[in-house]
């Protein structure tokens, strides 16, 4: 069984190291590397703990400072300039390897020449209010080159003249309640939509087959200040001039929107920009609060429905079209001049080679791309990043090796679509569904200071749970308590008071390709606020120039020891993945996860119990396959358990059937109308690119079924997403029987 670099060393070797360094952790890889049954899972932790120890909040801090003096969009030098610097520290680290891999990719910047922004006029066309073109910079960072102005990247070009229409955030809920309730036409309006709720890019959708002749979309103090906190840089609320940046496109996880399904390559087709995948057709632009109280202080028409459609301006909230009073005659101009170019990014690769089992890849992948300077977003997790790959650099350059393959990668142009990780997985697609066992996102590693969060496969949970209970809690008041014990008491699952909340994952970062693409097992945690008192979206300042260094510093992880505590979740379940002799997945989560998402599909479909009853629909194919997958997975895991781990070949048989049992759940048909999306039990919503669904397929078709013109097809669409899904347990259920 001697395996590893350091088995080589003979027992001399071993006798001569033990006189050398009488701590246990040397001690613990030989004896490792002679593999005595019984003593392996502490000789692992020993190897973990080293691991983890080695991981520095100084460092993340150092990092963090580092890489976020600079703003570093997509495509330009300065984010290439980081990609080089991040590649020779990789190589310094010890990893084996450190690649830049380039693609070339739609990206959209502003017109330097001819800036954007939105105009109230008056009825001769006369300009009286003209929205701010950039953002007041924060202190210190006045004399910064490569800030770009506030804009909504991929939006048409145009200046639409219309009546402003207010739209709440622009969900689906807010339109149905504009057209079928109150009877308000969107047809040849721009409607003004606040951030918050649902991706930018869902509402931009909305807005489009609503008719509307452009959207803005604005950041209200509702959504975007916490009570009692003042405006950066004085706290970490949004300032009156604070604008949200980002892309409106709706991909459906195509990647770059010119090469849908194929790496952007040299010699790769591209679409004409006209028919790129989820380009809006409409112009997009967004504003701050300061300049949307100025939009919205006279509008006329209906008041707001209620409450939830009231920000927390100075203003009616009344709904539109177009103003009141002397106001009537004043229209809304939009001044959009975004330009679209295929231009090149860069991803870094890194490469610790395994010693094992070479040909098993485990990914840990996030963001280096910004929008400015990236304070939290990406880079509180590009710098847990790098110090997640010194540390494995660190056990590397000291003789030790993972069992199988860890892959570090340093995406570019996630803010445009999530494009470096898609081209990535695009144009190593062969490989990895047929290697890859798990993919681990870090892309931003806070959002609060209050607790983890954590979104991953049912396969991860366990040893998520187990992961976090050798990890100390940073939270003040929990002093040598475990990250699991806090997170626990301030976040339990709805489902169990027992177990920490765990969320279905969804879309909006890296993992999308992998996960709900590849079907790769996949997970991300980072720290998040109170989800019981803080209301506010994502975090005030996000995507705003006024995310900082400081920003991070001053309010939000001033010890590093929440981002530190993340490190340590990311890095050990990477090393737990790529180190453990059987993959530490647990099939029988997946199982009880099903049966959950199978009852509440169930419940859904029965609201409608007149239309369920006549139309014959039933569930019982998919409970059915549901509960052979339940017992399916407890005769594997029974069979594990009497895994003779000294036979390399059982032990590859099985951990093959553990590898591809998230794979197993991918169609490669997709979902209808969302061909990349081909995860038959998660996807992301419909109606909000950040959430997650589960039974995407029923789920869509099932969703408002009641306002189907033709029932009789409505349902026979629901039964056809029930067989596909039976029908994929079923399959998935077979992968983990006995291979013959
Ligand atoms: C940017 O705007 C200037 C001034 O209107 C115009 O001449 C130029 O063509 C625009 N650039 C692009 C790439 O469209
Ligand atoms: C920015 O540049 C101006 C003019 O050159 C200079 O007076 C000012 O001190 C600079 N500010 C900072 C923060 O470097
Ligand atoms: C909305 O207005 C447009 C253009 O005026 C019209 O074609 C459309 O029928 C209207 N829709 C409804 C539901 O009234
Ligand atoms: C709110 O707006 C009204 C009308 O424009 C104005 O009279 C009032 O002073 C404003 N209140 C605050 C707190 O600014
Ligand atoms: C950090 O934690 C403190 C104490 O709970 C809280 O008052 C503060 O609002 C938190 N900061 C942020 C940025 O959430
Ligand atoms: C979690 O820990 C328990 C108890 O030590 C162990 O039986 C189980 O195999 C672990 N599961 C994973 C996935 O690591
Ligand atoms: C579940 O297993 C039973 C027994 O093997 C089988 O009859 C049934 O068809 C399976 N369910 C599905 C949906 O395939
Ligand atoms: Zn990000």
């Amino acid at each position: 069984m001697a395996r590893r670099k350091v088995s080589l060393c003979s027992w001399l070797g071993c006798a001569a190291l033990l006189a050398l360094f009488l701590l246990g952790v040397l001690v613990g890889w030989c004896a490792k590397s002679r593999e005595s049954p019984r003593g392996t899972a502490a000789v692992y932790q020993n190897a973990r703990s080293q691991l983890l120890a080695e991981m520095k909040a100084e460092n993340i801090k150092a990092f963090l400072r580092s890489f976020t003096k600079l703003p570093h969009v997509a495509g330009t030098a300065q984010n290439l300039h980081l990609a080089k610097q991040i590649q020779t520290q990789w190589k310094e680290f010890g990893l084996d390897k450190a690649e830049l891999v380039h693609y070339d990719v739609l990206l959209s910047y502003p017109n330097q020449s001819t800036p954007n922004y939105v105009a109230i006029t008056d009825d001769h066309g006369t300009e009286i209010f003209r929205s701010s073109l950039f953002e007041p910079p924060p202190p210190g960072y006045e004399n910064v080159s490569g800030v770009l102005p506030p804009y909504n990247a991929f939006s048409a070009q145009g200046t639409p003249v219309a009546d402003l229409v207010y739209v709440n955030y622009g969900r689906t809920e807010d339109f149905f309640k504009l057209e079928r309730e109150m009877g308000i036409n969107c047809s040849g309006k721009i409607v003004i939509a606040r951030y918050g709720k649902i991706f930018r890019g869902n509402k931009v959708k909305n807005a489009m087959l609503a008719g509307a002749k452009g959207i803005i979309l604005y950041s209200d103090p509702a959504d975007y200040c916490a009570p009692g906190v003042n405006p950066y840089p004085d706290g970490w609320n949004l300032p009156g001039g604070g604008v949200q940046r980002g892309n409106v496109l709706n991909l459906n996880g195509a990647g770059d929107p010119l090469t849908p399904g194929y790496p952007a390559k040299e010699y790769t087709f591209r679409y004409d920009i006209d028919d790129g995948v989820g380009i809006p057709k409409i112009p997009v632009h967004p504003i701050g609060y300061h300049d949307a109280e100025k939009l919205l202080q006279f509008m006329g028409g209906p008041t707001a429905p209620d409450e939830s459609w009231k920000g927390k301006l100075n203003v009616s909230y009344n709904i539109g079209p177009g103003f009141s009073g002397t106001h009537a005659t004043r229209k809304v101009q939009m001044h959009v001049h975004t330009i679209s170019r295929i231009t090149q990014i860069h991803n870094v690769i890194g490469t610790i080679k395994g010693a094992i089992e070479p040909d098993r890849y485990i990914i840990i992948g996030g963001h280096r791309d910004s929008w400015v300077f990236g304070g939290i977003d990406p880079t509180t997790g590009a710098a847990v990043l790098q110090e997640v790959a010194r540390s494995f650099g660190k056990m590397v350059m000291k003789g030790w090796r993972p069992r199988r393959t860890i892959i570090f990668a340093s995406w570019d142009a996630e803010e445009f679509g999530l494009l470096g990780s898609t081209e990535w997985a695009e144009e190593n697609v062969k490989i990895l569904q047929a290697r890859a066992v798990a993919y681990i996102n870090t892309d931003s590693s806070i959002e609060g200071n209050y607790t983890l969060r954590v979104d991953c496969t049912p396969l991860l949970n366990q040893l998520v749970y187990n992961l976090t209970k050798e990890i100390l809690s940073p939270d003040e008041g929990y002093e040598s308590k475990s990250l699991y014990d806090s997170w626990l008491e301030k976040d339990p699952s709805p489902e169990s008071k027992h177990l920490p909340r765990i969320n279905k994952l969804g879309s909006g970062s890296d993992f999308e390709a992998y996960f709900q693409r590849l079907g790769i097992a996949s997970g991300r945690a980072r720290y998040t606020k109170n989800r019981k008192v803080d209301r506010f979206s994502s975090y005030p300042v996000y995507h705003t120039t006024y995310e900082t260094f400081e920003l991070v510093e001053w309010f939000y992880d001033p010890t590093f020891r929440k981002q530190l505590a993340v490190a340590q979740v990311r890095g050990g379940l990477v090393y737990e993945l790529a180190d453990s002799p059987v993959i530490p997945l647990n099939c029988r989560d997946y199982a009880e996860a099903l049966r959950t998402y199978a009852n509440g599909i169930y419940e859904v479909a029965l609201k409608h119990k007149a239309q369920f009853e006549m139309y014959q629909v039933s569930f019982d194919p998919l409970f059915s396959a549901v509960t052979n997958f339940t017992e399916a997975a407890a005769d594997f895991h029974q069979r594990l358990s009497q895994l003779n781990k000294n036979d390399p070949l059982a032990v590859r048989r099985m951990n093959d059937q553990l590898m591809l049992l998230e794979r197993a759940f991918i169609d490669p048909l997709g979902l209808p109308g969302r061909r990349f999306y081909r995860h038959i039990v998660f996807a992301p919503s419909s109606h909000n690119k950040y959430a997650g669904v589960s039974f995407p397929g029923i789920y869509d078709a099932l969703f408002d079924i009641g306002s189907r013109a033709d029932q009789r097809k409505a349902w026979e669409d629901v039964k056809k997403q029930i067989s596909v899904a039976a029908f994929t347990v079923q399959a998935a259920a077979g992968m983990l029987k006995p291979v013959m």
